[in-house]
This record gives C-alpha cells, sequence and structure tokens, in this order.
C-alpha cells in the first residue's frame, strides 16, 4: 500500500495487496489503472484523496455495491454532482484493524517482560484506539506448515484473534499488565458515534464479513474501558504525551499503517523522532508498518522478495517479522 506515487502505481500496488482478500477491490484497482478516464476524475483530487480504499469506500457509503461490477464504480465517480468528492474531502483512510494486536502483543510481552513496570500503551494514529486492548483477547497462532494451534490469553477474552504463524516464533505465556491506553490521531474517531463507526465498517472490504464482526466486537471493548486518544499529529505532539505517559508505566509507542500516510520527507522525521525518544530511554518503539514505509528498519531484516506485499513489524527500529496487513499472518525473524 503505496502512497505518493502516480495514480497506476497506487492502484497497481494496491490490487496486489487486496489480491487474496478482496477480490473486488483487486479487480476496481486494476482497472482503473487501465482506465484513463476514471484517472483524470482521480486526479482532481487532492493527492492524499487518492488512495484506492478512500476512493472505493466513499463510492460504497453513497450506494455503489460491493462487491459489484466495476462499469457501476465507473459510472458512479464520472457522473458525480460533488456528494462522493464531497465524502472523499470529508472523511479519510482511518481502518483500525484489531487482528493487527496479534502481531503487536507478542512484542509488547517482550517489552513488558524486560521491564519491571506495567506498560503505557501510546498508539500514534490511533483511529478508535481498537489496538490498544492487547490484554483483552485470545490469541490463536497456527504454527508452522502443519498450522498447529496454540493459543495465548494475556487478560481477559472478548474474542479470539487468529494468525498464521512461520519461522523461529515462541507463543507468549504470562499476562500483560496495561496501565495507561492513549494516543494521538489527527481525527480520533469516537467509538459512540455512530456515524463514523459506520464509516469505519464501510473501509472494511467487500467480502470480509469476519472483519466487520471482529470490528463491531473491538468498538465494544473500547467503549467498555475508554482509552486516552487525543487530537493531535504524531510529528508534533507525540514527545508531551510520551512524557505524560511515563508516569504511569513503561511507554511503548506504537504505530500501524500510519506513517504511510506521511510525506517522504516526515517519515524520516517520525523515525528520527522515534529514534530519538528510544535513544534517551523515554519509551519503546514498536512499529508496524508497509515493507517501504520505513526502509532502515526494514533493512536490518532479511531481503523482501520483489513483489511480495507485506509489513515489517520492528521493536526499537530493529525488524523482528514480516506481517500481513490485517494481522493475519507473519513470519518471525531472530533478534540479534
Ligand atoms: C489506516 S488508520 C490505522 C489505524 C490503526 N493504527 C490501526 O492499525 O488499526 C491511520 C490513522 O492514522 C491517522 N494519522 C495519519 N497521519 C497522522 C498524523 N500525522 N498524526 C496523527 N494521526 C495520523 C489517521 O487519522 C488514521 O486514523
Amino acid at each position: 500500500m503505496e502512497l505518493y506515487t502516480s495514480i497506476v502505481d497506487q492502484y497497481e500496488d494496491f490490487a496486489a495487496y487486496a489480491a487474496a482478500d478482496s477480490p473486488c477491490f483487486a479487480d476496481w484497482a486494476t482497472r482503473v489503472a487501465a482506465d484513463a478516464e476514471v484517472q483524470a476524475w482521480i486526479a482532481e483530487l487532492p493527492p492524499i484523496k487518492q488512495q484506492p480504499n478512500l476512493v472505493f469506500a466513499a463510492a460504497r457509503w453513497h450506494g455503489v455495491a460491493a462487491p459489484g461490477p466495476y462499469t457501476a464504480l465507473r459510472q458512479a465517480l464520472l457522473d458525480d454532482d460533488g456528494t462522493i468528492v464531497a465524502t472523499i474531502s470529508r472523511r479519510s483512510t482511518q481502518t483500525n484493524e484489531v487482528n493487527r494486536l496479534a502481531t503487536l502483543a507478542p512484542v509488547f510481552a517482550r517489552i513488558a517482560a524486560e521491564s519491571d513496570r506495567p506498560l503505557a500503551l501510546l498508539e500514534a494514529g490511533a483511529s478508535a484506539g481498537v489496538c490498544l486492548y492487547p490484554d483483552r483477547y485470545t490469541y490463536r497462532y497456527l504454527l508452522g506448515p502443519e498450522k498447529t494451534p496454540a493459543t495465548w490469553t494475556p487478560g481477559t477474552s472478548a474474542g479470539e484473534l487468529t494468525c498464521r504463524v512461520k519461522g523461529t516464533f515462541e507463543v507468549p505465556t504470562g499476562s500483560l499488565e496495561v496501565a495507561w491506553r492513549g494516543g494521538l490521531d489527527l481525527a480520533p474517531v469516537d467509538v459512540d458515534d455512530e456515524d463514523a463507526t459506520r464509516w469505519l465498517e464501510t473501509l472494511v472490504w467487500p467480502e470480509q464479513d469476519e472483519r466487520r464482526a471482529r470490528l463491531r466486537t473491538a468498538l465494544e471493548v473500547a467503549r467498555r474501558e475508554p482509552a486516552d486518544v487525543r487530537a493531535g499529529d504524531v510529528l508534533t505532539e507525540l514527545p508531551a504525551l510520551v512524557d505524560e505517559a511515563s508516569k504511569h508505566g513503561e511507554v511503548v509507542v506504537f504505530h500501524t499503517a500510519v506513517v504511510a500516510y506521511l510525506e517522504p520527507e516526515d517519515r524520516r522525521r517520525f523515525a528520527d523522532l522515534m529514534s530519538t525518544l528510544v535513544a534517551s530511554g523515554r519509551c519503546r518503539w514498536v512499529s508496524n508498518e508497509s515493507k517501504t514505509v520505513l526502509p532502515t528498519i526494514a533493512a536490518t531484516g532479511p531481503d523482501i522478495p520483489d513483489g511480495h506485499p507485506t509489513f515489517v513489524l520492528g521493536l526499537d527500529g530493529q525488524e523482528m517479522a514480516w506481517t500481513h496487513g490485517h494481522g493475519r499472518a507473519m513470519t518471525w525473524h531472530d533478534i540479534p
């Protein structure tokens, strides 16, 4: 999922990213990449608004059926009277995927084992904050080629999050103590706002009813124990919130599918900021971003095969695993 490239590149990249999970979106994206008229329509949008996820979700919001034929999407965009554009302008891609916790929680457990304090979880780009509750699920790992099941419940359990695992992975044991949950987002999603949570559901890809059900459960979990997610830009507001969170426990700043939304120069600034915070002992840093987004972290792990769409999970700047973008699978690597 690469933003800030040409429209054709973005839609081709998205088609590969969605291929295994959404035949409809893979088809739509492939066809947009070959449709000069629709590309010209998309080119009128500001660059950050040209993303396939956002354009497709806005079309669905206004009644385009998905799964459904590309011709209906095409007609809706080209005939738009400004309604779809208004939704694209007003809303953004805030997809909140709780299954990403299946890949993040083992790293949180490692940090907890290295600290004598409970965790203060600070999510950069939290959306509705559903990933702030690692201690509220059972993790079901399917290990190796045999997919041997193993579970871990580090607290109470509102449901199971499943992840296939390859590589040298040890299923964590024991509990996770979380003393504080909070974060930053440019536009935090209010879990009690019906319109806002319906938009989150629309962002889930069409064929993925299971993800939509999981999102509803995750929103319930978040409603029961509200997290302290504040409006703010991670590039400017993070250090102050890190210091505030440190009063509660060992601060873990984490982010998934967020840094991709920063301009390339700001991605470097963000990585520098995090490296400085880690070097000064103010927090730990768990990153989980698409492979090209934080290249210095990806470079500390094995070479990623061309054409393999993956996220890269890192701890304090060191690659730990390749992860599926929605947390369904991971390939774990040894940390030196
Ligand atoms: C795709 S969502 C990911 C949400 C969540 N991290 C997850 O993995 O489910 C990206 C989120 O990052 C937020 N975001 C993007 N740029 C940001 C910035 N500069 N500061 C704070 N939040 C930002 C967006 O508002 C959005 O809610």
